[in-house]
């Protein structure tokens, strides 16, 4: 869920945001088995292109991996050879060791914040993937971190994320309106409770970007090519390949 837990670690200790993280986890549950932000296609396109791209053994990181139902499913069949999931929540990351267990490569869980992943992880990986949770940092902030991904892949490793998207001349502002419009339009098994937790999340803490903008940090970066490779039916989220 954007908004939910992100930005949370720069003003609690890891125990505050465990307990929020498992408080939410019930409603970023309901949401991923309603398919409401697209985990599927997205998820599915993800793979598909691990299979296009990449026909050697890769290591993969998965940053902010919460509980890695997704990422597990869709490695699975792919050239990977290692996995590494980083994760603020030791909650998370002990459901994420079930679902691991159906992907038959070495894997290793680390707690820890995903922006120190290069010094949490020994031998850089070569695909970084981040879902749903590079949005809270400020722009600024996400050219730092896209720069140090870059610079930390190796030549032909590839960086993808799937995060909130604003329209074109939309504001932050506006994509919360935009969002909330859809949001009680189809999340429709979710309870009002449930709605205002999510609500209250995004409003705070959730800072989409223009796909110009997500495409113009990866060029900025270093990165040969950038490129918006799925955008979800809502339009709130989409896909970025950095190569
Ligand atoms: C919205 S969930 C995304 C989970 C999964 N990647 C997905 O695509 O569904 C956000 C996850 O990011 C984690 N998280 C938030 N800030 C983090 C940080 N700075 N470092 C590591 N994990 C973080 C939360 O604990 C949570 O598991």
């Amino acid at each position: 869920m954007p908004g939910l837990h992100q930005p949370l670690k720069n003003e609690h200790p890891h125990e505050k945001v465990t307990e929020i993280f498992r408080r939410h986890w019930d409603v970023y549950r309901k949401v991923i088995e309603h398919d409401y932000m697209s985990h599927k296609a997205a998820y599915g396109r993800l793979h598909e292109i691990l299979n296009s791209e990449i026909d050697w053994p890769f290591s993969f990181a998965d940053l902010a991996c919460g509980d890695a139902y997704w990422t597990s499913r869709s490695l699975k069949d792919t050239n990977v050879s290692e996995y590494t999931g980083i994760d603020l929540s030791e909650w998370a990351l002990s459901v994420a060791e079930k679902e691991l267990e159906s992907l038959p490569v070495e894997h290793r869980l680390i707690t820890g914040d995903f922006e120190d992943f290069d010094t949490l992880i020994d031998i850089p990986p070569d695909v970084v993937w981040i879902g749903l949770s590079v949005h809270h940092l400020e722009a600024d902030k996400k050219g730092d971190f896209i720069k140090k991904v870059r610079e930390t892949l190796p030549e032909d490793g590839v960086y993808m994320i799937y995060e909130p998207t604003l329209t074109k001349g939309e504001t932050r502002a506006t994509y919360f309106d935009r969002f909330s419009d859809i949001v009680k339009h189809t999340w429709i098994g979710l309870t009002p409770e449930e709605l205002d937790i999510i609500f209250e999340h995004v409003r705070k803490f959730d800072i989409p970007e223009q796909p110009s903008d997500w495409i113009r940090l990866g060029r900025e970066a270093g990165f040969r090519t950038a490129d918006e490779v799925y955008t979800d039916p809502t339009g709130l989220y989409s896909l970025f390949k950095y190569k």
